[in-house]
């Protein structure tokens, strides 16, 4: 509570002392996490480290071993907010044999969205509107993207989880997609995406570092970099993790203090 006044804001997305075990394996090990409304924070981290994990215990898809995450001021998982809550998973959630109307149609009705208006709004945004009636199986695999942004959209949620929203998807949609989320974020949404496309992380307004289920560095690109002492980020990146440029351990041991970082 004290943080929070000092900040001045409530914060979107909350994580405090975040946790999730599979057996042994500790996949978010203690994250503490405030996001401001309406900004764009990048989850980045090599595969594996718990970006998957994290966000899905932030959307309210997974019960924390420990710790909370807080949507909005509530606890989740809490039934009433996940309809605040968008969000893309990594792997596909369409149905193939339904067209792209029915999909979307399922989902808004999931969320109980009512009328086309909102549909509509959502498949002109990704440039589907002309494909409505086509099944989900003739689609290419940009335009599967496409409307899996369109369905994460619809109910025109506050908050935004994209889990590697970009994976094959090509260097000209990529630049649409940002132009999309950039928007959404100027209109208030807070948006979190899990990428480990560095190129993608100058496009956010912070970055949040995970490896092995902990915040290793967070800050701006800017910041992150020169704590680094490296104008390239994905060098920075090795240097938080510890690694040197080829990605095998330091001799030191730690890279720089994340602590450092403004
Ligand atoms: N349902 C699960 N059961 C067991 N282990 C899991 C499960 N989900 C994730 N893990 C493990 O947790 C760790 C983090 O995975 P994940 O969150 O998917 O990482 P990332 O998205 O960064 O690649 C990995 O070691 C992964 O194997
Ligand atoms: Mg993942």
């Amino acid at each position: 509570m004290n943080a929070r006044a000092a900040v001045g804001f409530e914060p979107a997305v909350e994580a405090i002392g975040l946790r999730k075990h599979f057996g042994p394996i500790h996949a978010v090990d203690g994250i503490d996490l405030a996001f401001t409304p309406g900004r764009i924070y990048g989850l980045l981290g090599p595969n594996g480290s718990g970006k998957t994990t994290l966000i899905r215990l932030l959307a309210g898809l997974a019960r924390p071993s420990g710790g909370e995450a807080r949507i909005l001021g509530l606890t989740m998982p809490d039934r009433p907010t996940l309809g605040k809550v968008g969000y893309m998973p990594q792997a596909e959630a369409l149905y193939p044999d339904l067209s792209v109307g029915e999909n979307i149609g399922f989902f808004a009705a999931l969320q109980g969205v009512r009328g086309s208006a909102a549909i509509d709004r959502s498949l002109d945004l990704v440039e589907l509107g002309s494909r409505k009636g086509a099944p989900v199986l003739e689609l290419s695999g940009g335009m599967r993207r496409r409307l899996s942004l369109a369905v994460t959209l619809v109910h025109e949620p506050p908050v935004l989880f994209l889990d590697e929203p970009t994976v094959g998807v090509d260097p000209a949609l990529r630049v649409q997609f940002w132009g999309h989320f950039r928007k959404l974020a100027d209109a208030g949404t807070t948006i979190l995406v899990a990428s480990h496309v560095m190129d993608e992380a100058d496009r956010c307004d912070e970055l949040v570092f995970v490896r092995a289920g902990r915040v290793i560095a967070r800050g701006t690109g800017a910041d992150l970099r020169s704590t680094a002492g490296t104008d390239n980020l994905e060098t920075a990146f090795l240097r938080f993790a510890g690694l040197d440029d080829a990605g095998r351990p330091l001799d030191a041991g730690r890279g720089p203090d994340p602590e450092a970082a403004p």
